[in-house]
């Protein structure tokens, strides 16, 4: 579904990605891990539009979209939920919700409804300030904001940055969720050892870098892995 191919993104005189090679099929979760300052980020604002490679190819559905506009991407059915969340603190929650669905013609109240039955918090919360929400219905939010453009691919910065154990069990289960219903899912996170398990597959990236990639499972037990995410001696 998606080929990202020796991708170099620069900012100025600094370059971030040197180089960067991966790819996700469809009906995946793939996970990509790294440290600090790794490059996670910038890899996300590449694969939506929000800041191209100078060098390299990124390829849709076999499609070359290395030179595609940020506002092409969310047509193309690439939706990505940033770091820090980034809802709009003044609006309700419903209207953060259809703005979502702003590229969107006809009714959205049908997609506001299925949001509500995913984050049934959400549906309590509709008329409240989305600056009013905790961390984890922010966060909520920007994930149900996303899929209000029906993406067929998710990116996912950090979701579980900050946020209690608990409320990060129950966003990784929507995750889970998400992907049965069909969204592919790549997902940026630190969280190793619970990205691990929910994904099919990782990348670990260090100082722009893809270093290495295997299955989720053979990620879990892999002793650079363990060492440097997960906190263990190797
Ligand atoms: N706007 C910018 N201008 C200059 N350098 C930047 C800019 N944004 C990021 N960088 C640099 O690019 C590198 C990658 O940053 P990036 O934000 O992609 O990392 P990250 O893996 O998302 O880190 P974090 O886990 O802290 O979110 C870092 O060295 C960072 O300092
Ligand atoms: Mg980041």
């Amino acid at each position: 579904m998606l080929e990202v191919s020796n991708a170099v993104v620069r900012y100025g005189a600094i370059e971030a990605l040197h180089g960067v090679s991966f790819e996700v099929s469809a009906g995946e979760i793939v996970t990509l891990l790294g440290a600090n300052g790794a490059g996670k980020t910038t890899t996300l604002r590449m694969l939506s539009g929000l800041h191209a490679p100078v060098a390299g190819t990124i390829t849709f559905d076999g499609r070359d979209v290395t030179r595609t506009k940020a506002h092409q991407f969310t047509s193309l059915g690439i939706s990505h939920v940033p770091e820090g969340r980034r809802i709009f603190p003044q609006m309700s929650v419903e209207e953060n919700l259809e703005m979502g669905a702003f590229r969107r013609r006809g009714s959205i109240s049908e997609d506001i409804d299925r949001m509500y039955e995913t984050f049934p918090i959400l549906k309590e919360r509709r008329k409240q300030l989305g600056g009013n929400l905790s961390g984890g219905e922010q966060q909520m939010l920007a994930i149900a904001r996303a899929l209000m453009s029906h993406p067929r691919l998710l990116l996912l910065d950090e979701p579980s940055m900050g946020l209690a154990p608990m409320i990060v069990e129950a966003i990784f289960r929507i995750i889970g969720e998400i992907r049965d219903a069909g969204t592919t899912v790549f997902l940026v996170e630190q969280n190793a050892a619970q990205a691990l398990r929910l994904a099919d597959r990782g990348y670990v990236m260090e100082n722009g870098r893809i270093v290495f990639t295997d299955t989720a499972d053979k990620l879990l037990v892999d002793p650079r892995v363990r060492a440097v995410y997960l906190g263990e001696a190797v």
